[in-house]
């Protein structure tokens, strides 16, 4: 088992990547804190990951609130002791243009997608420090480096996210690795939502796989192999790295 009895922190684990990296991890011996929104849901997958044969606990909350960031990393204490890791998936969109978009779903956009990282960082890397083997994987965007219509504060947000990897990466090192995914098309519900940006949302899903080179939407799984890797040792000398996840789409003209 490559993460036997490590502690992780997921947030946005009721859906998507977050969920299939909680499954993996748990496959993996990890003991696991669970952040999402949907009580249901977390119920759901607390019994899937029980039945793997690992602990875990499901904290519902708001990842945009900073007190919500500090129970996360207190619960993970209080139940394990110790952290060892953080996977960061919780993620929103603001649609529209620049001159169309309410600067409170701006404001919003930012708050989920990058307060909150900052805000769980923050909380958690004295732990992540001690545990010397302390691992960090941010769910950015291949969004980070090239235009989506309508999704100025997304590709903005994920952009910070990129440079916030990097920094934590160097600030925390040795004891702290720090990575950085950017996937792209991936079929969960995100992608339907981001979507409706487009004159015809089902044909841009649709499209969106169908156009990168490898001729497919990502599965969250593809997303959570590429985070066991990074989270385990076969990647100790890796940090402050970026990896597109994408079947090719950053590469295509
Ligand atoms: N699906 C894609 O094509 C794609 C591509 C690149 C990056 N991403 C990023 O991947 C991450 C995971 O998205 P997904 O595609 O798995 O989507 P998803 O909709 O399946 O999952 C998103 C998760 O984030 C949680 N969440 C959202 N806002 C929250 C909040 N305020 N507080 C707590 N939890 C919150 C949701 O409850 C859910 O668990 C996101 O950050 C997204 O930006 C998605």
């Amino acid at each position: 088992m490559k993460l036997k009895d490590k502690v992780f922190i997921i947030t946005g684990a009721t859906s998507g990547m977050g969920r299939a990296i909680a499954l993996k991890f748990a496959q993996e011996g990890a003991k696991l804190i669970l952040s999402g929104r949907n009580e249901e849901s977390g119920m759901f997958l607390l019994n899937e990951i029980k039945g793997l044969g690992t602990e875990a606990f499901f904290l519902p909350g708001d990842v945009a609130e900073e007190s919500y960031n500090q129970d996360l990393v207190k619960t993970a204490l209080e139940k394990y002791g110790r952290i060892d890791g953080l996977s960061v998936n919780a993620g929103t969109l603001g649609l529209g243009a620049i001159t169309d978009l309410p600067s409170a779903s701006w404001q919003r956009t930012f708050a989920v997608n990058v307060d909150a990282a900052f805000y769980l960082l923050k909380a958690a890397l004295p732990e992540l420090k001690k545990s010397l083997t302390g691992n960090v994987l941010i769910n950015a965007s291949i969004a980070a480096f090239k235009n989506f219509p309508n999704h100025p504060a997304y590709c903005a947000s994920k952009a910070a996210l990129v440079a916030l990897s990097k920094q934590a990466a160097v600030d925390y090192a040795p004891e702290v690795r720090v990575n950085c995914i950017c996937p792209g098309p991936v079929d969960t519900p995100f992608i339907h939502a981001s979507a409706v940006a487009f004159p015809d949302p089902a044909k841009a899903v649709e499209d969106a796989g169908k156009n990168t080179p490898l001729k497919r939407l990502g599965l969250p799984d593809d997303v959570a192999k590429l985070a066991l890797f990074l989270a385990s040792e076969d990647a100790s000398w890796i940090t402050g790295a970026v990896y597109t996840i994408d079947g090719g789409a950053m590469v295509k003209s």
